[in-house]
């Protein structure tokens, strides 16, 4: 019998309510169903001792808002981590490496990860230098906190989780292979007065798979042309790029579309 593989994640967060619809819906909800997924969310202020439960407190040498407070997050993670130091513990902050699609894959293989969602101006630097594993950002902007990041962490991720979408599909999206994916069509094959193109229709695989490299290739060049520059390209793709180089220049020329 093939076994389960199963990424169990702690989400340590002040706002564990937030992940409760976007988690619970749809490939995430049946991904936790089918035992994919293990999402456990921890109350930082549950960690806290004192009277007024207090997170968060002002930042040594003054400056803008608050910062979360070191001693509950140190205990909600030693509580739900126990002696086991293996395990991968990510902060979500505006100053981490920026998340990628291959950061997701590798991070799919993991048993268990632990996420540190930060909020208000950030948390104590002993966080990071004691606890934290790795740091990520989900771009180069600035969230009101760690939440959102989290979510779009934790759905990246599940994606490549063996049993949660139809085997390869993963594989096959945008940036998995390097490239972006292509256009996609359905039904009706006329609409707008645009037709599917017929090579699409025709029902030889060989030409349809050929077709969309092509049509990847030409997203990605006319999009993210950076993205090419990383991907060990065989002759025919590098002809093909030539030719959209070609095409730029001579619009007038017919596409082979
Ligand atoms: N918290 C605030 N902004 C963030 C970002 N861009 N990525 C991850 N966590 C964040």
């Amino acid at each position: 019998m093939l076994k389960l593989l199963t990424v169990w994640i702690d989400v340590l967060t002040l706002f564990p309510s937030m992940f409760m619809s976007p988690l619970q819906e749809s490939i995430l909800k049946r991904a936790q169903q089918c035992g994919h997924l293990t999402l456990l969310l921890h109350q930082i202020r549950d960690y806290t001792f004192d009277r007024h439960q207090m997170t968060d407190d002002l930042p040594y040498g003054g400056g803008r808002g608050m910062v979360m407070k070191p001693e509950p997050i140190f205990r909600a993670v030693h509580a739900i981590s126990g002696t086991d130091a293996s395990i991968p513990i990510v902060l979500l902050s505006p100053q981490g490496r920026t998340f990628t699609q291959q950061m997701a894959m590798t991070m799919a293989q993991q048993p268990r990860i632990i996420f540190i969602c930060g909020h208000y101006e950030g948390v104590d630097e002993r966080v990071r230098q004691c606890l934290v594993t790795d740091e990520i950002s989900i771009g180069d902007y600035v969230l009101t906190g760690g939440e959102l990041a989290a979510m779009v962490v934790i759905d990246a991720i599940a994606r490549f989780i063996p049993g949660v979408l139809a085997p390869g599909a993963a594989f096959d999206d945008s940036y998995a292979s390097g490239l972006l994916e292509g256009s996609q069509y359905t039904r009706p094959p006329v609409y707008a007065g645009i037709e599917v193109p017929a090579v699409l229709r025709s029902g030889h695989h060989a030409v349809i798979a050929h077709w969309k490299h092509q049509a990847a290739l030409q997203k990605t060049y006319m999009r993210r042309p950076d993205l090419l520059e990383n991907l060990d390209l065989d002759r025919e793709d590098l002809a093909f790029i030539k030719e959209l180089q070609q095409l730029q220049r001579n619009p007038g020329e017919p596409n082979e579309e």
